[in-house]
This record gives C-alpha cells, sequence and structure tokens, in this order.
C-alpha cells in the first residue's frame, strides 16, 4: 500500500458491471465488459460493463421522460439548484475516497486529484447558483407587441469525456446542463471508468429524479457512437482528441445535433529575457510537466528568447532530473505514470520520431522501469517546427525548445499551428505582455502564470482546438436554446 494512506482504495467492482440507467443500476444488454487498469503497474483492477446500442436507446428513452414528464422537467430552477448543492456536499464528504480511485485507476498523484476533487466541487456550486438565474430579456419591437425571450434546455445531452481529468470533465459537462435543466447520457472515458459511477450513486443519493443523470461505460467506437447518431439526443458536447471529434461531427450531421467541443492543443509558452527567471522556470516545468503532460493545455512548445536559452535549458533539465516519479498515491510523487500502455507508447515515439528527424534530447527521453507506463520528463533542444514533434499533440512529458529574437516573431511562430486551445507569456513589461495576449490566437492566455483554470472563467478552443465555451456564464448559452415569445398587446 502507498505511504500515508491508512487503507487501500476501494474499487468499486459491483458497480462496475452496471449501467445507471433511469436510476437503476441494471445489467448491459449485449452482456459486454471491457478491463480497466492500475496504469501503475499495468494490472488489472475491475472488468467493466459495456453499454449496446440498445442501453443507449434505454437510457435516451429515460432521459427523454425525465424531460418530458417527470419531476425535473417542472422543476422550479431554485429546487434543480439545491440538487446540485446537495450533490457538491455529498462529493465533498467522499472526496478522499473519490481522489484516491481517480489516482489509482488514471495514474495521477493523490496531490492532483485531491485538487481536481476541489475543482469538482467547486464547479458543481459554481453552476448549482446560476439555476435560478437564467434569465430571458423583454426586446423592444415595433409596433403594439411585446416580445420577451426565454432560455429553456436544450433537452437530452450526449457528453463524452476523456481520462485526464474524469471527474473534472464531468463536472463541467453536469455543472451547466443541470443548472439549465436537461438530463445527461454520460460516457466515460474506457481507461477511466470507475469514478464517474460513484458519481452516479452520490446523484441518487442527493435526490435527482429518475432519469436526469444516466451513466453508460463503454469503448468510444460502440457506445459512444450510438449516443452521436441517437435521434433522439439533443446535443453532444466532447472532449477528446480532434480526429474523434470529426468523426462525431460528421456522425452528428445527420441528425443536426448540437455539437461542443474542447480538443487538444500544442501550447505556446513564451519566455522574454526581462522576465523573472525563477519564476520563469519553475512555470515553464508546470505548463508541460503538470499530470505528465496529459493535460489538453499542456506548454509544449517552450519559445525561449535566444539571450537566456541556454541557462534556461540548463536550469529546466536540473529539475527534471530531481522530479519525483513513481507511485501516484504516494504523497510525494510529484509524477505518476501515463494512463496506459498506449498512451506512453505514443509517447515514446514521438521521442524517437523526434531524434530521428535531427532533434536533440537533452534530459529524460527513455521509459522508466518495465512495469507500470512511467516516462520521463523529456526536454528536446535543436528542433526545426515542421517536425512531428513540434506541431503534434504528444500528450506526455515532452517538450521542446524553440529560441526566438522578438516579440513578432514569437506572436508570428506561436500562431503557427492548427491549434489555439491555450497559450503563456513571462515578462515583467507589460507591453509585450498585453501585446502577445491580444494577437496570439488562443481560448485562455495566461501572463506570468500557467495552467489556473477557473469555473467562472470561459474556456476554449480558437482553431482546431474546439467548438464553444465550458465553463463561466458562456457554457450556458451552449446548454440553452432561445425563444422568442411575441404578444400581440390589444388596446
Ligand atoms: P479519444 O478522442 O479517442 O477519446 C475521448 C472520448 O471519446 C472517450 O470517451 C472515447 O471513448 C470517445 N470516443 C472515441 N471514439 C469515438 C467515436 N467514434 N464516437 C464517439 N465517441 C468516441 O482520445 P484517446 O484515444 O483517449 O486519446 C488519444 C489522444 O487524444 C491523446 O493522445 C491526446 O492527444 C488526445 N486527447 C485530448 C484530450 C483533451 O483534453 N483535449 C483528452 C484525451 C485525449
Ligand atoms: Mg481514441
Amino acid at each position: 500500500m502507498a505511504q500515508g494512506l491508512e487503507t487501500a482504495p476501494r474499487v468499486p467492482t459491483d458497480l462496475a458491471s452496471r449501467l445507471l440507467i433511469d436510476n437503476e443500476w441494471v445489467s448491459p444488454k449485449g452482456g459486454d465488459s471491457f478491463d480497466t487498469y492500475n496504469p501503475a503497474t499495468g494490472e488489472v483492477i475491475a472488468s467493466v460493463a459495456a453499454a449496446s446500442a440498445d442501453d443507449v436507446d434505454r437510457a435516451v428513452r429515460a432521459a427523454r421522460r425525465a424531460l418530458e414528464t417527470g419531476p425535473w422537467g417542472s422543476m422550479d430552477a431554485a429546487e434543480r439548484g439545491k440538487l446540485m448543492y446537495d450533490l457538491a456536499d455529498l462529493i465533498e464528504r467522499d472526496a478522499e475516497a473519490l481522489a484516491q480511485l481517480e489516482s489509482l485507476n488514471c495514474g495521477k498523484t493523490i496531490r492532483d486529484a485531491r485538487g481536481d476533487l476541489n475543482g469538482v466541487i467547486y464547479t458543481l456550486r459554481y453552476y448549482a447558483g446560476w439555476a435560478d438565474k437564467i434569465e430571458g430579456r423583454t426586446v423592444p419591437v415595433r409596433g403594439n407587441f411585446l416580445s420577451y425571450t426565454l432560455r429553456q434546455p436544450i433537452g437530452v445531452v450526449g457528453q463524452i469525456i476523456p481520462w485526464n481529468f474524469p471527474l473534472l470533465m464531468l463536472a463541467w459537462k453536469w455543472g451547466p446542463a443541470l443548472a439549465c435543466g436537461n438530463t445527461i447520457v454520460l460516457k466515460p472515458a474506457e481507461q477511466t471508468p470507475l469514478t464517474a459511477l460513484k458519481l452516479g450513486e452520490l446523484a441518487i443519493e442527493a435526490g435527482f429524479p429518475a432519469g436526469v443523470i444516466n451513466i453508460l461505460n463503454g469503448m468510444g467506437e460502440t457506445t459512444g457512437d450510438a449516443i452521436v447518431r441517437h435521434p433522439d439526443v439533443d446535443k453532444i458536447a466532447f472532449t477528446g482528441h480532434v480526429d474523434t471529434a470529426k468523426i462525431i461531427q460528421k456522425n452528428a450531421a445527420d441528425t443536426l445535433k448540437r455539437v461542443t467541443t474542447e480538443l487538444g492543443g500544442k501550447s505556446p509558452n513564451v519566455i522574454f529575457a526581462d522576465a523573472d527567471l525563477d519564476e520563469a522556470v519553475a512555470g515553464a516545468f508546470h505548463a508541460i510537466y503538470f499530470h505528465g503532460g496529459q493535460c489538453c493545455t499542456a506548454g509544449s512548445r517552450l519559445f525561449v528568447e535566444r539571450s537566456i536559452r541556454d541557462e534556461f535549458v540548463e536550469r529546466l533539465a536540473e529539475r527534471a532530473k530531481v522530479r519525483k516519479i513513481g507511485d501516484p498515491l504516494d504523497p510525494d510523487t510529484e509524477q505518476g505514470p501515463q494512463v496506459s500502455q498506449e498512451q506512453m507508447d505514443k509517447i515514446l515515439g514521438y521521442v524517437e520520431s523526434g531524434q530521428k528527424q535531427g532533434a536533440r534530447v537533452v534530459s529524460g527521453g527513455k521509459r522508466i522501469g518495465g512495469s507500470g507506463f512511467y516516462v520521463e520528463p523529456t526536454i528536446f533542444d535543436d528542433a526545426r517546427e515542421d517536425m512531428d514533434i513540434v506541431r503534434d499533440e504528444i500528450f506526455g512529458p515532452v517538450v521542446t525548445v524553440l529560441p526566438f529574437n522578438d516579440v513578432d516573431e514569437v506572436v508570428e511562430r506561436a500562431n503557427r499551428t492548427h491549434y489555439g486551445l491555450a497559450a503563456g507569456v513571462w515578462t515583467k513589461d507589460i507591453d509585450k505582455a498585453h501585446l502577445y495576449a491580444k494577437k496570439v490566437k488562443a481560448g485562455t492566455v495566461w501572463v506570468n502564470c500557467y495552467h489556473v483554470v477557473e469555473p467562472t472563467t470561459p474556456f476554449g478552443g480558437f482553431k482546431m482546438s474546439g467548438q464553444g465555451r465550458e465553463n463561466g456564464e458562456a457554457a450556458l448559452e451552449h446548454y440553452t436554446e432561445l425563444k422568442t415569445v411575441t404578444v400581440k398587446l390589444h388596446g
């Protein structure tokens, strides 16, 4: 057992073999299942029920009933908000157990998992507060009419989420969906199916009516696809790979569903020579290596002003060498394993391709140990911008250092990508900071900080990093239909 924990995390094997449909824990119709792993050891920790297209249909019908004829559709907004606050309280009660299970199944450090839980609770509370504040407007029109708008739920929403922040991505999806009065069919990622089921249990305990929240595990190409194609699902919210989003948008087009996507990135993090170098080194390190680089916002293209490049690279490498990598459940661990063999192999493949194409590994570059999916924090230098390691999202602990000479040059190079999710800049010069913030094509810009993501601030991508925004008031737009009502006034 890991140091610092009194008991081993409890794996909910009972729940894992079930689907949550209409507040019942049911067996899947086809009887399919898949294994889920502990990425720290590569061992199977549970067999998980996979939902078939029939199960998806059952869940969608339950979600539709909950909306049209159940108590949810006619519930006061304030009461909806209260249910969400109650759910947040129950998550807070169970936060430590949930963090441990998240750490076990995802490989994220227990420290990060606790941080995620804190974010989950705040996100649900933030959106609980919105439930009774979603308002329409009265609108001036010509003639003797009264026109006003109503914001109404879109309906049944399919939510397909990834494995890097399993519970946090769930909260980002559930928060606005529930605040706006929608019903949910959620498909967690096949790598991390367990903690969502625990949240299903808590949603029932909180008192959410049957059919409001349905949880179906399974593969993307089967379960996910059936949700995307189902004619009675009104909207898809997806987080994951760009290529998956393209497939989803095409398949959702047949029924013209609303689709919002939050995809990857190849985020530029720019260090000017006038930055506080201690802060910038620590910040650039955190920007790429947080959660082993498995973040859509990872600062993977590190632009460093030429005059400080050598010192900067040296200081990054010093940090990389002393990083505590190991058992994610040990509270001292700073970096756990990558989530899966597949992800580890993808990362190591990129390291090899970078070297073949002529870039130089300054530090790291190898797998650690023979069991578990651990990868060394890796720094590339002497890279060209046409190399795969600079163009593609690696989604691992691999950063490429790119020297630059001035602001205009670095802005142009920072924008030389199909992505546009996030960007960082480190400088004491407010002109440079704001010029960069204005010109860089990214949904989020961090000045002298990185990875600061709050439920209150809109989050999403320019260009191929996605469509729509999550978090903040902005997300409400994507979970409501806007209706205009016009009344003839007599007299
Ligand atoms: P993915 O995009 O395949 O998976 C994300 C979710 O989509 C999972 O729940 C999956 O089951 C589902 N899915 C897959 N194919 C589907 C389909 N045809 N229809 C409906 N749902 C489908 O991502 P994957 O394979 O886990 O990771 C591959 C790469 O994607 C990573 O290496 C990384 O580059 C990127 N990624 C980006 C994330 C982000 O936060 N933006 C999160 C996870 C992965
Ligand atoms: Mg995939």
